[in-house]
């Protein structure tokens, strides 16, 4: 099997690549999963499409297998989904030495992987995640949690999968909309850590908008693995891994706007825009990159721009951000492509010229 390893220095799993389900069961008898007894937690549009595949492969290994759903979507992302999860475990006797797998996109992820960090003071979890965005972002790193009230995942737990299998081919039904949103944190990922992987994209993006596989593969691997690198020189998100967030600040106070209407990629797409504007004005870039970098963007069907926000609310809205650290701004700025500056030095009218810049 195709895979790369995590290594957090306390905990260690691989992330399996894959263009089929029909592995998990290997997958799942490597980490020593036999006999077992697993319950799949899916969402509403995934486990029609997919639970049944997935819990005919694991029951090859697993005991017995159970399929939680809950409704799609963030609203659910909450502790009251969480507590029906964790009747469900009681209701089918879950107990301490079973297993629990999220099947889905990133809210999937991020509910399953925190009833396993919590039921009975953790079982073991498995990470099978189904949206472009999960596989190349949520699934690594072992961020878990959940909404409060408006509080984007305020509770939540740092919790690793025994390992993440991905099937690229489950891409196949994932929404244009959801594929290009992911699309935005891919490119990110050029953009923070690798010029080499941005022209990679900038020169397949034909093949990858068609959906091809090895191309799929290729660009989800190496994401994982630059995630993956991130992760192992921070397993708990202080410093370095502040570099994933390049595009989030302007993108969340977006987001925090906009909330019914973007979706988290598009924003990062936007909030991107607008901190690479401060890259070309201070000189670090040239206009002609940042103008091939919102045209990659627009292949992708991202927005680049944004209408119905007044500059000064998107600049009041960043200060909601969780990651404002005593009420200073921190932002992420490619000094060039490919590599990224964490500063809070930025001046209000720097900002303020960013946030007209993709403001319609
Ligand atoms: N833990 C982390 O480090 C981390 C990082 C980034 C984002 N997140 C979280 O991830 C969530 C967003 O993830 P997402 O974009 O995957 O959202 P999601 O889980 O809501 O999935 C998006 C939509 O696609 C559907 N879907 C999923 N896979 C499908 C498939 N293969 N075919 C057809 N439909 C499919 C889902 O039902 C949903 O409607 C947010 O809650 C965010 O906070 C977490
Ligand atoms: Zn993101």
């Amino acid at each position: 099997m195709n895979y790369i390893t995590v290594d957090t220095g306390k905990e260690s799993y691989p992330i399996y690549f894959e263009e089929s389900f029909d592995s998990l069961s290997s997958a799942a008898e490597k980490c020593g999963c036999k006999g077992k007894k697993l319950c799949i937690i899916s969402d509403s549009n995934v486990a029609p499409l997919y639970a049944e595949k997935v819990k005919s492969e694991l029951e090859k290994v697993f005991s017995e297998v159970y399929v939680c759903t809950f409704t799609a979507g963030e609203k659910s992302k909450n502790l009251d989904t969480i507590k029906s999860f964790y009747d469900f475990l009681l209701e089918h006797k879950i107990d301490r030495k079973s297993v629990i797998a999220g099947l889905g996109g990133g809210v999937t992820g991020d509910m399953a992987g925190f009833a396993a960090a919590t039921f009975m003071r953790g079982v073991d979890f498995i990470q099978i995640p189904t949206t472009l965005l999960s596989q190349v972002d949520s699934s690594v790193g072992g961020k878990v949690g959940v909404d409060y009230g408006p509080y984007k995942n305020t509770v939540g737990a740092f919790y690793q999968p025994k390992f993440v299998y991905i099937n690229t081919s489950s891409l196949d039904t994932l929404p244009k909309r959801e594929f290009s949103a992911g699309m935005a944190e891919v490119i990110k990922y050029g953009i923070i850590a690798s010029e080499e992987f941005y022209d990679y994209i900038k020169g397949n993006k034909e093949k990858i908008k068609s959906g091809d596989k090895d191309c799929l593969e290729n660009i989800i691997r190496k994401c994982c693995q630059m995630k993956a690198d991130v992760v192992n020189l921070d397993a708990n998100d202080t410093g370095i891994r502040e570099t994933l967030n390049y595009g989030h600040t302007i993108g969340h106070s977006v987001e925090g706007l906009k909330e019914f209407e973007l979706l988290h990629g598009e924003c990062v797409a936007l909030g991107m825009c607008a901190v690479m504007d401060i890259s070309v004005k201070r000189g670090y870039i040239s206009q002609d990159k940042l103008d091939e970098f919102v045209d990659l963007l627009k292949y992708f069907d991202l927005p680049t721009e944004v209408s119905g926000l007044d500059r000064e609310n998107v600049y009041n809205q960043l200060f909601h951000d969780k990651k404002v650290s005593g009420n200073k701004l921190k932002f992420v700025i490619a000094d060039k492509i490919g590599s990224t500056i964490r500063t809070s030095d930025v001046e209000k009218e720097e900002i303020m010229t960013a946030i007209d810049y993709i403001l319609k």
